[in-house]
């Protein structure tokens, strides 16, 4: 990345949960946090304190007025995201939204609307697709190195029935809705595998045992999984199971290609990623992600450039250096690039799970994925 233009000031919303952990990439990536916001005035005045910022705010829409800022962070709650991107995006603010981008089909017209009226960028906070192992997966296939995929699999499997009790949105917007309501990091970092295509069609389909809350009402889920079809012919399977008792596995991947497989790690002491690439071996032997590494001249020629040298700074940011590398981009995107998670790249990512929420009430019915860019 080039010599920096000015110092962005930043605002950050929901401060004190999600929110607040985007400082590494902001500093890394030359802006400074100038106003924080959140509507619990205890988790305000911590996060203010943590974060260095100077002002502070229980009212969204004050900060954006007042606060003088280049971009904003939206780190609140799932159903807050559109409304709080299109109000910064209709003041020329930069967003970074958090995941999803929007909950309804409606919500994400008003996000293309607003996107498309702005001066300011808009790109969704997919942090999953800047991890090592997707990282590495998206170079290797956009060399061409799985030749033809045709077919992939992600998986977050996070049991949070815990966490549901403490941010109570959770249980509405997560766990409270059949269909995949979570799916960004699944199919994120598959579609970034795949340009030029997207999913045109879902089904989604759960099993029909139900786990109950504390009160003893039953969730709307248990591990809704659905299926992708996208324009070019590719089937992708996701999963989503925010409930099972089960150890976390969250960023699970699956290629297959004519000339190359990969499968992530699924965590735990001994299960490694996996590749097989015809180039490297003609044998169909897997070879270990980490011996892949090590390999003389593989890793200078197969990882993308920020990962074969990362800083501590970069890799102790959380979600694995996904929340430092992200933020690089999204300032990058200001400054004039391309931004890899536009409005319309951030809807390839999340229309397919609001539909497979209709198509679950529908029996699992096949339905058609409207493309964004036709609004
Ligand atoms: N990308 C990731 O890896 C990742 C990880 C965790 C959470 N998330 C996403 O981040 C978002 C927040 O999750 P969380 O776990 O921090 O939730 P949380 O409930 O812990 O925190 C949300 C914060 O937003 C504040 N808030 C709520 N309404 C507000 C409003 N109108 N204005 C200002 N502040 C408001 C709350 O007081 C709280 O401090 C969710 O959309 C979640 O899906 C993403």
């Amino acid at each position: 990345m080039g010599k920096r233009k000015k110092t962005y000031r930043f605002g950050v919303v929901g401060a004190g949960g999600r929110g607040g952990r985007f400082q590494a990439g902001i500093h890394a990536a030359g802006g400074q946090i100038a106003a924080v916001c959140d509507i619990n005035p205890e988790s305000l005045d911590k996060a203010a304190g943590e974060l260095g910022a100077s002002r502070k705010y229980t009212d969204y829409l004050q900060m954006l007025d007042e606060a003088d800022l280049d971009a904003v962070i939206v780190g609140t709650p799932m159903p807050l995201h559109a409304k709080q991107s299109i109000a910064a995006l209709k003041r020329d603010i930069h967003v970074l939204c958090e995941v999803p981008a929007a909950v309804s089909p409606r919500e994400a017209k008003q996000l293309v609307a607003a996107a498309k009226q702005s001066k300011a960028v808009y790109m969704m906070a997919e942090n999953y697709c800047y991890m090592r192992h997707t990282s590495l997966m998206r170079h290797m296939a956009l060399k061409g190195l799985f030749g033809q995929i045709y077919y992939a699999e992600g998986e977050y499997l996070h049991e949070l029935k815990e966490l549901n009790e403490v941010t109570t949105w959770r249980r509405k917007w997560q766990t409270g809705v059949a269909g995949v309501t979570y799916g960004t990091h699944s199919l994120g970092p598959i579609l970034q595998c795949l340009p030029g295509d997207r999913v045109v069609r879902v089904c989604c389909e759960d099993t029909s045992f139900r786990h109950t809350d504390p009160r003893g009402d039953e969730y709307a889920q248990t591990t809704p999984v659905m299926l992708c079809k996208t324009a070019k012919g590719v089937l992708i399977k996701i999963r989503v199971d925010m409930l099972s008792d089960r150890p976390d596995a969250m960023t699970n991947y699956q290629l297959q290609g004519t000339d190359g497989a990969y499968e992530s790690s699924r965590g735990g002491p001994v299960d490694h990623g996996k590749f097989w690439l015809r180039s490297l071996n003609e044998k169909m032997e897997w070879v270990d992600e980490n011996s892949l590494w090590k390999m003389k001249g593989v890793s200078q020629k197969y990882l993308p450039a920020e990962w074969v040298r990362p800083s501590k700074e970069a890799t102790s940011a959380g979600h694995g250096g996904g929340d430092y590398f992200q933020m690089l981009d999204f300032v990058h995107a200001i400054e004039g690039h391309p931004c890899p998670l536009d409005v319309h790249r951030s809807l390839d990512i999340t229309l397919p799970g609001l539909l497979s929420q209709k198509s679950i009430i529908q029996k699992g019915r096949w339905l058609e994925v409207p493309d964004s860019r036709e609004w």
